[in-house]
C-alpha cells in the first residue's frame, strides 16, 4: 500500500518546496491561535479572528492564482507541485472564517442562515466558499482522472469567477476604508490580465506586461474612485487626485503598478540570467 503526505514528490521523494509550502500554510492560523491565546485579540477576539481569517483566504487565492505567470516567467515548471496545496488552504481558511463567523452569532444556526440569506455581502461570500469546496472536492487525481483533463481544467476555471465574489464580499464588508480590498482586487487584475496576453502569446514579452501593470494600476484607481463615488458619494475626481498626492501614503494603484513593474523586472532578471549563464550541458569539462 503507499501513503502520499503532502511533502512527497510523484516520485514519493521529499520534496524541500511542498514542505516548506505546507508548513507555511499553516503560520498564519498558528500565529492567530498564538495570539488569540495569549490575549491579544482583546476587545473583540472573534471579530478580529474572522477578520485575520478572511484575509488570509484572499491572500492565497492571489497567491495560488500568482502560480502560472511565476511559473511561465521564472521558467520554474516544479511550483505546479503546491498550486493544489495553495487552492486548498483558501478553502481551509474560508472555512474557519465561517466557523468564527457561527461563534461569533453564539452558534445560532438558524439566524446565521438567516443572515447569509438577507444580508448579500454574506450571500455572495457564501456562494464563494461553496464553489471553494467543490473545486477542493475535484482536485483530487483520481476525480481528474474521472473527470478528464479538460474538462477538468474548464471546471476549475471557475475559480476565477469565485475570485471576483470574494473580492466583491471584501469591498461590501469594508465600511469606509476600502483601500485593502481596492489593493487585492488590482493584483487580481494583474493576474487576470496576464491570462489575458498569455493566450496571445504575448506572457512573455516585457512590453506587453509593462502595459499590463499600467492598466492595471489605472483599473484599480478606477475602482476606488467609482466606488467612494457610488457608495459614499465622494466626488470621484476628488479620489483620483489624491493617487498624485505623495505627501500622505501611497495609494493602492501605486502599489499595483509596483507589483505589475516586479513582474516586468522578473522577466528582464530571467533574460539576463538566460545570458550569463549559457546552457550547462555545453560547458566543456575538464579532463
Ligand atoms: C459563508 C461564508 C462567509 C461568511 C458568513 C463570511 C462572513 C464575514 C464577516 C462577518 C466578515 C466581517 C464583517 C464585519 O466585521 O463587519 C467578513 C469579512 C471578510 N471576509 Fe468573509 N465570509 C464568508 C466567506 C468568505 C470567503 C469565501 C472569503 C474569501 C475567500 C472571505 C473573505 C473575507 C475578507 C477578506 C474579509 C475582510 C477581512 C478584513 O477586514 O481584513 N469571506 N466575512
Amino acid at each position: 500500500m503507499s501513503m502520499s503526505f503532502p511533502w512527497l514528490d510523484r516520485a514519493g521523494r521529499l520534496s524541500w518546496l511542498k514542505l516548506v509550502t505546507f508548513v507555511a500554510l499553516f503560520v498564519p492560523g498558528l500565529w492567530l491561535a498564538f495570539q488569540l491565546e495569549a490575549g491579544w485579540l482583546q476587545p473583540k477576539p472573534v471579530t478580529e479572528a474572522i477578520h485575520q481569517t478572511g484575509t488570509w483566504a484572499v491572500r492565497f487565492l492571489l497567491i495560488s492564482l500568482a502560480v502560472t505567470p511565476l511559473r511561465r516567467i521564472g521558467q520554474f515548471g516544479k511550483l505546479i507541485a503546491v498550486r493544489r496545496m495553495l487552492g486548498l488552504a483558501v478553502l481551509a481558511y474560508a472555512t474557519v472564517h465561517l466557523v468564527l463567523y457561527v461563534v461569533q452569532q453564539h452558534y445560532d444556526l438558524v439566524h446565521v442562515a438567516s443572515e447569509i440569506v438577507l444580508r448579500f455581502y454574506l450571500t455572495i461570500g457564501f456562494v464563494a466558499l461553496l464553489g471553494f469546496a467543490l473545486l477542493g472536492a475535484t482536485s483530487t487525481d483520481a476525480m481528474i482522472r474521472r473527470v478528464g483533463a479538460k474538462r477538468w481544467n474548464r471546471l476549475h476555471q471557475a475559480v476565477y469567477g469565485l475570485g471576483v465574489l470574494a473580492l466583491w464580499h471584501f469591498f461590501l464588508q469594508a465600511k469606509l476604508n476600502i483601500t485593502q480590498p481596492a489593493l487585492m482586487a488590482g493584483l487580481f487584475l494583474i493576474l487576470m490580465g496576464y491570462r489575458v496576453l498569455q493566450k496571445r502569446g504575448l506572457g512573455e514579452n516585457p512590453v506587453a506586461l509593462a502595459g499590463l501593470a499600467v492598466v492595471a494600476a489605472l483599473g484599480t484607481a478606477g475602482l476606488e474612485a467609482g466606488w467612494y463615488q457610488v457608495v459614499n458619494h465622494v466626488p470621484a475626481s476628488r479620489v483620483l487626485a489624491a493617487n498624485l498626492d505623495f505627501d500622505d501614503t501611497l495609494r493602492s494603484s501605486w502599489w499595483v503598478l509596483f507589483a505589475g513593474f516586479g513582474l516586468v523586472a522578473f522577466r528582464l532578471a530571467r533574460r539576463f540570467w538566460a545570458r550569463a549563464t549559457p546552457t550547462r550541458t555545453a560547458a566543456p569539462r575538464a579532463a
